[in-house]
């Protein structure tokens, strides 16, 4: 009588949820077994699980699932199962009178009367066990949802703010399209001016400037008894500022029509071009006794008209800015450079100063007067507009007294 009243205590204590393990190893040793687990049926999910505060066996051990479906169905069954406390295997026995709850010893050897009272309160069990149960469902599921509600609310918000930084994008990107259309519009409306404008120059004023040159020909040859010698030098000078002045429009005409749309693009090979370039040099080159090197040039994508200019500019210069009793050396080299070639026009000359390497690439700039060394100071602008109509760039490397080298880049084959 003693055993059920205090089996009655462990059971009434068993429907507190404090200490519930605690009083299921005090209830199982009074029975005769090491432990105890109340398995019930979750009719949400349609599995046992063991009731809230019960040992934990493993909820998805698919070996505990079938002992405990198989106990539910036969009413009473047995098996060595691992058993997660002690993490060994241990004799279970599984008693169910309905087949939503289970009654499980684990170990020893249950007392059959004890264990008949326990199952004849097992519904009794079983409906506080659900009821607890349903709680922490409805617990977890108000978790779950409030969880699952802020990660949509800041995927969202995410969402948002990427379409919106998307947008801003789009919008950016448009004006950059529109601001670059916009300059290329300007772009070719100026150099059209620019063509348009040195086409008429060249005309308009080489037609009064060779009327000035023919007519102070004609003084000079009519009035040639009549002429002192002073007046005769003034022609001179007179002759030769005309004769510069047409250089120099010549020039101009020459930087603005690198721009001009009637140009075709094909591989041509370097060396004709460097020999045309000489070949138009020769005169200047006989003079000075240069000697112009080069070899195993390759072929370029470029304008074969545009690119004689660019050489015989660049060589020219290298003859013409030799150093006083040194015989020009001009030499044309080009290395492999990955996506293009770059080439190198070197002499042996007077060398340009650190500080003056950009500027030379400026329409006018000369460093030096023309009574040092001639010229109207476009060469080089044309030349770099010459090559950025190729896709490529400049520069020079350069030391005063010991000569310059002009690089540039060149594209081996159509972009
Ligand atoms: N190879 C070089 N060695 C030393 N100085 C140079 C060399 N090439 C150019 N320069 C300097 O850069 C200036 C500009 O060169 P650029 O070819 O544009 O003009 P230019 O030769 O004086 O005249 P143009 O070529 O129009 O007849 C030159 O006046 C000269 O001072
Ligand atoms: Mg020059």
């Amino acid at each position: 009588m003693e055993r059920i009243r205090t089996l009655l205590r462990l059971i009434s204590e068993l429907t507190s949820t404090s200490a519930r393990s605690k009083v299921a190893g005090d209830l199982a040793r009074h029975c005769g077994a090491d432990d105890l687990v109340i398995f019930v049926l979750d009719p949400v999910v349609d599995v046992f699980i063991p009731a809230f505060g019960f040992p934990r066996t493993l909820p998805d051990a698919i070996e505990w699932q079938r002992f405990v479906s198989e106990t539910s169905r036969r009413g009473q069954h047995e098996a060595t199962l691992p058993y997660p406390v002690s993490g060994q295997e241990h004799r279970s026995v599984g008693f169910s009178s309905r087949p939503d709850s289970v009654l499980v010893f684990v170990g020893g050897a249950p007392d059959p009367e004890l264990t008949a009272c326990v199952l004849d309160i097992l519904p009794t069990l079983r409906v506080t066990f659900q009821a607890e149960q349903s709680v922490l469902s409805a617990n977890a599921t108000t978790s779950l949802a409030r969880n699952a509600t802020q990660q949509l609310r800041a995927q969202a918000l995410s969402l948002d703010q990427a379409r919106r930084s998307a947008h801003e994008e789009v919008i950016e990107r448009h004006k950059a399209e529109e601001a670059l259309s916009r300059k290329a519009l300007e772009l070719e409306r100026s150099n059209k001016d620019l063509q348009h404008f040195s086409a008429t120059v060249s005309h308009d004023l080489q037609e009064p400037l060779r009327m000035v040159s023919s007519y102070l020909a004609l003084i000079e040859r009519r009035y040639a008894q009549k002429l002192d010698d002073k007046a005769r030098e003034y022609i001179g000078h007179a002759t030769s500022g005309a004769h510069r002045m047409s250089q120099l429009i010549r020039s101009l005409l020459d930087y603005a029509q690198v721009g001009t749309d009637d140009r075709s693009f094909v591989m041509v090979p370097l060396e004709t071009v460097v020999i045309e370039a000489m070949d138009n040099l020769s005169q200047r080159i006989s003079e000075t006794g240069a000697h112009i090197h080069f070899d195993d040039l390759p072929s370029v994508h470029g304008d074969h008209v545009l690119l004689v200019q660019l050489f015989q500019n660049l060589v020219s210069n290298g003859i013409k800015f030799m150093r006083p009793g040194v015989v020009p050396e001009v030499r044309v080299t080009a290395v492999d450079d990955g996506g293009h070639w770059k080439i190198a026009v070197s002499d042996n000359g007077i060398g340009i100063s650190v500080a003056d390497r950009e500027r030379i690439f400026g329409v006018f700039q000369r460093l030096h007067t023309r009574d040092a060394y001639e010229g109207c100071g476009i060469g080089l602008a044309t030349c770099k507009r010459i090559i950025e109509r190729h896709g490529g760039e400049v520069w020079v490397e350069s030391a005063v007294g010991s000569g310059s080298t002009f690089f540039f880049t060149l594209a081996k084959s159509p972009a």
